[in-house]
């Protein structure tokens, strides 16, 4: 990857607003001058993460990241500098100019390469819907029609029909030029059995485009319409740009009110998630099939820690709900668990009952306790010694996931009550069974242990960062050697320099030289000290500077012993006097 010039990174930088770049990941909310939201770095039920939109920066005072716009990208995207800053341009229209042949990382590349033939082909389904005069096209319009989707809702799904030929995407896709290879690492088409050349991966179905939340088609769901036409879903493969259990569908439309209501809603298919849309429910997404993973959680928690689960009144779909709840429990969420009566889903539930009914049902969520333990009770009789001790196995351990004593606490009350046993018997059970290992956060890894010699050369840097004139005051008494390796020298390192260039110079044109990621953070936590810690800013330069000055002489007098010593040892009687000499220079 070709170097990218320093101006061009500024002007990138310049250009776009880290509000908006992050308010397209995690719901923003405005607290004074700064925005608020649920960190997308780690697992957290208030808000910690702030982004400053004056000094154009984020920092997470939970776990501790923070940055400028590419910082941020570069932790979202998991990205290096270089390819972060393309991604900006990108964004915001800057030209980055190609030096020698330096060609983007392959990977990425086919990325963008991939989701254009993804838009195009889901660009393709629908006017083949919408716009095809031919029979089948009819059939999947008159489908969609009984299902209750009208023209407006197709369109704002982007829904499509994948006709009933064996070629007609890959022609279409040929056409415009695109090769064989990349429609096939698309997973648009299927290599043909024992012959070249391939065919439609979707055909004669519904389309049902899947999205990230940045609105990038990713993927496809195709339905059959009818019951005889083998699966009923087909999906993409997973592709550079699709990895199952990572999305959530339709969360691009409705990630603003999730952050807004605080709520989601969780339902599992496709349909599940359009019905109640097009009726009104504004807070919704689908897991699309099977129990929730931990990346959708994640996906989920950046917009709201409030999960209500509707999953289908059927076994399997019971199931996948249950397999979902220790999970989300491990992560920290606050989940309801609805349910409906035997044999629906919110589909042909909102569309037999409308939206009260079905609002209705999500008010009467009950909690995780309450949904476990009836559904452990249609499994084991509770009024039976054995049905008592099996459920309470279970329901302990899924207590035992819980991070706050408190609520293990609470819960193992409630539980005694429902299994009509002394609460002291469940907490001895419960101290006896094993604990299961609960995800330690990055956040934890990484906390600094306080030092006290390095505490003081923050607070310097939190001065620097919060005056200017201090750098130029410290440089006559210090140098960046004089900090303690690691960090905080290399962010001296970078500060002075640009002090000395610039009159005028920004946090940011800071975090742009500096690049590394947790460097970025340091910065971004010590702005926020300056509020807080920073006393009277003469006090804290001298204190902090005069601490770094004995520490230096303490070091060169050890130093200086220590050579003593050795020419002791040698007996050079000329070497020991200039150094006594010098050790007397120290002392005074
Ligand atoms: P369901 O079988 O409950 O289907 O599967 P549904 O969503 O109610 O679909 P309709 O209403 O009959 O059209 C739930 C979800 O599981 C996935 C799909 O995402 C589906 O929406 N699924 C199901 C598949 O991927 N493949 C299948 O063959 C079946
Ligand atoms: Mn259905």
């Amino acid at each position: 990857m070709g170097l990218i010039p320093n101006d061009v990174i500024q002007q990138v930088i310049e250009r776009s607003d880290i509000v908006e770049i992050i308010g397209n990941y995690t719901a923003l909310k405005k607290a004074g001058r700064n925005f608020k939201a649920l960190c997308p770095f780690h697992n957290e039920k208030t808000p910690s993460f702030v982004v400053n939109p004056d000094k154009q920066i984020f920092h997470c005072f939970g776990c501790g990241a923070g940055g400028n716009a590419v910082g941020f990208i570069m932790r979202q995207e998991r990205l290096e500098f270089p390819e972060a800053v393309r991604v900006l341009a990108q964004k915001c229209g800057v030209e980055i100019p190609e030096t020698q042949a330096a060609p983007s990382s392959p990977s990425r590349e086919l990325k963008e390469e991939i989701l254009k033939i993804n838009a195009q082909a889901a660009a393709f389904f629908h006017d083949m819907l919408l716009g095809s005069r031919k029979d089948d096209a009819k059939a999947a319009r008159d489908y969609l029609r009984g299902r209750g989707v009208n023209l407006e809702t197709a369109r704002k799904f982007q829904l499509g029909f994948a006709p009933d030929e064996w070629d007609a995407l890959l022609k279409y896709l040929r056409s415009k030029s695109i090769s064989e290879e990349l429609i096939a690492k698309a997973g648009l088409i299927v290599a043909r059995e024992g012959k070249s050349g391939h065919y439609d991966r979707f055909r004669n179905r519904i389309v049902f485009p899947i999205a990230d939340v940045q609105n990038r088609c990713v993927a496809f769901g195709a339905r059959a319409m009818t019951d005889s036409d083998g699966a009923k879903y087909i999906n993409s493969p997973e592709t550079p740009v699709y990895t199952k259990g990572r999305h959530m569908f339709g969360l691009q439309l409705t990630r603003a009110s999730v952050g807004k209501l605080d709520k989601i809603i969780v339902v599992e298919g496709y349909m599940d998630m359009i019905m109640p849309y097009i009726h009104g429910v504004e807070n919704i997404a689908a897991s699309l099939g099977t129990a929730l993973t931990a990346d959708q959680i994640r996906l989920v928690r950046r917009y709201t820690p409030n999960v209500v689960m509707l999953f289908d009144a059927d076994a399997a779909g019971q199931a996948a709900m249950v397999r979902s709840l220790d999970l989300l429990i491990d992560e920290g969420m606050d989940v309801r668990v609805a349910t409906l009566p035997e044999g629906q889903d919110p589909d042909s539930f909102i569309l037999s009952q409308g939206l009260e009914a079905f609002s209705a049902r999500i008010d009467g969520a009950v909690s995780l306790l309450d949904f476990k333990f009836s559904w452990l009770s249609a499994q084991h009789d509770p009024a039976t010694v054995e049905g008592k001790s099996k459920i309470s196995r279970e329901l302990l351990a899924t207590i035992a996931r819980f991070k706050s004593e408190v609520a293990k606490y609470e819960l193992t009350k409630v539980l005694a009550q429902k299994l009509n046993v002394p609460e002291g018997i469940l907490l001895k059970q419960a101290d006896g069974q094993q604990r299961v290992p609960v995800n330690t956060t990055k956040a934890a890894v990484e906390a600094r242990p306080p030092a006290s010699i390095e505490g003081a050369q923050e607070l310097l840097l939190a001065l620097f960062l919060k005056d200017h004139a201090w750098v130029k005051a410290a440089k006559e008494k210090i140098g960046p050697e004089d900090f303690s390796e690691g960090l905080i020298r290399r962010i001296t390192e970078v500060m002075w320099p640009l002090a000395e260039e610039k009159e005028e110079w920004s946090v940011n044109d800071l975090l742009v030289r500096l690049q590394e990621q947790t460097a970025q953070s340091l910065v971004t936590g010590l702005i926020d000290v300056e509020e807080k810690k920073l006393g009277d800013p003469a006090l804290v330069f001298q204190d902090c500077v005069g601490k770094m000055r004995r520490e230096k002489q303490k070091k060169a007098r050890a130093q200086l012993v220590e050579a003593i010593r050795q020419a002791e040892a040698v007996k050079d009687t000329e070497k020991l006097d200039q150094l006594r000499q010098e050790f007397n220079q120290l002392l005074q």
